[in-house]
């Protein structure tokens, strides 16, 4: 396949070869373009959230006011505008939305109401997420056995039904849950949100047994709930799904293992409740069987993340293969034509329609942003050339924001202040244009 080097700005390639392939690399008229956020990392005090005292438990840098987005949305419609974007996808803070437990704030979902029809008003489609990351402190006081519970299901429920009532016929295209393996994970699996647990030591107890299934049976609760009020709606996920590849011969099964875990098992048991699979795509993952105590089903994730935190020695006694990529700002590989594959095959194994719901990098030294857009452009039209429905890309991220513990991840085609960063010229034309 060729590869256009990551470090090369796309604009400023051979005019000739360009005219070329803006000819053979175009979307369709219909394929949406934009950008996507989440409410808690941009909205700005949401101080009821369980990641309040989290931040300080944990010693994250605090959150604070984030991009102050609840104060300057007009400011955001105006970044999408210059972006000629045709969606957004942001998300509703839930513990905004029920600051107590059965209190619902009829302002605050009143505001959410007004975004989604002033984006419809400019021509963007609005994607609203109900559950990125973010609860109310108050649900793991009532729960604090989490997800394991079913009462969190239920009380998640009764939000997705007030929100849904709120957002009636204003949103086209729901999503119930943003990433919802990375969530459990990092919640019941390793304590990187609240409650934080250990779970995967032992994937196959709590996490796997209760904790995955109950998200799961939310999903397609909160589905078919969404469906009674709005009946035209679509619901979907925002799926994170990196492309796995064995790190070694004779590591297939392991690789097999981990995709079944992270990325087929919530699919498998929500297929039935979605009308679209959206893809949050990000990097590469080498994965390699490993013996060692602790490592979940047998399988090590290589991880370019995991690799920064455990150092380098560590990672390769549990088997870690570290690829030869370029790296973003989060020590992730870039690897673009690993969108078109887990395209390929989401398609193959779920034929639904696909809409990359996220894809971005964090700033590096000497990484192009709007190449990164343009080499995973292009795979994703070479996908959609061989049939796979992909019908719309949104930009990870509007503007920097809050990334989980930390503002030194630079993600934004503009900064806090709204100012274009490397990229967003680029993207502009792109949207404006659907050529490459
Ligand atoms: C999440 C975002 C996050 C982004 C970059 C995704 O996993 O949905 O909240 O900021 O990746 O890490």
């Amino acid at each position: 396949m060729r590869q256009i080097p990551l470090r090369t700005d796309p604009l400023k390639g051979p005019v000739l070869l360009r005219l070329f392939e803006n000819a053979i690399i175009t979307f369709p008229k219909s394929f949406l373009w934009g950008a996507s956020t989440a409410s808690y990392q941009t909205e700005g005090g949401n101080h009821r959230s369980a990641l309040k005292a989290w931040e300080k438990t944990r010693g994250w840098e605090e959150c604070g006011e984030a991009a102050r987005s609840w104060e300057l949305f007009d400011e955001d419609l105006r970044l999408l505008k210059s972006l000629n974007a045709t969606a957004y996808r942001f998300s509703l803070e839930w513990s905004r939305v029920e600051p107590e437990p059965g209190r619902f704030d009829r302002e605050a979902l009143a505001r959410y109401a007004s975004w989604a029809r002033a984006l419809a008003a400019e021509g963007i489609r609005p994607l609203a997420c109900l559950h990125h990351f973010s609860e109310p402190a108050w649900l793991l006081h009532q729960h604090p056995r989490g997800w394991a519970e079913d009462g969190v299901r239920e009380a998640f429920l009764r939000y997705c039904a007030e929100a849904g009532g709120a957002l009636k016929g204003l949103v086209p295209d729901w999503l119930v849950f943003n990433e919802p393996m990375v969530f459990l994970v990092g919640a019941y699996g390793v304590p990187y949100f609240p409650p934080g647990g250990w779970g995967l030591l032992n994937p196959r107890g709590t996490l796997l047994s209760r904790v995955v299934p109950n998200a799961a049976r939310a999903h397609n609760e909160a589905r078919d709930l969404l469906k009674r009020l709005d009946p035209a709606c679509r619901v979907g996920v925002a799926h994170n799904v990196a492309a796995l590849d064995p790190a070694r011969p004779g590591d297939e099964e392991a690789r097999g293992r981990w995709d079944w875990f992270m990325h087929r098992n919530f699919l498998d048991l929500t297929k039935d409740r979605l009308d679209f699979i959206g893809l949050n795509y990000y990097t590469r993952v080498f994965v390699s069987r490993c013996r060692l105590p602790g490592a979940p089903l047998g399988a090590f994730p290589g991880h370019g993340e995991l690799e920064e935190r455990l150092g380098p020695l560590l990672f390769r006694l549990l088997g870690g293969r570290r690829g030869d990529r370029p790296r973003s700002g989060m020590g992730w590989e870039v690897v673009p034509e690993g969108l078109g594959r887990v395209a390929r095959e989401l398609h193959a194994a779920y034929a639904k329609p696909l809409l990359v719901t996220e894809n971005g990098m964090a700033a590096a030294p000497g990484l192009s942003r709007a190449a990164f857009i343009r080499e995973h452009l292009d795979a994703l039209a070479r996908a959609r050339a061989e049939g796979v429905p992909v019908e719309g890309y949104l930009h990870w991220s509007l503007m920097d924001n809050y990334e989980w513990g930390s503002y030194r991840p630079r993600f934004g085609l503009h900064d806090r202040a709204r100012r274009p960063a490397d990229g967003a010229d680029y993207y502009a034309r792109v949207c404006a244009s659907g050529a490459l």
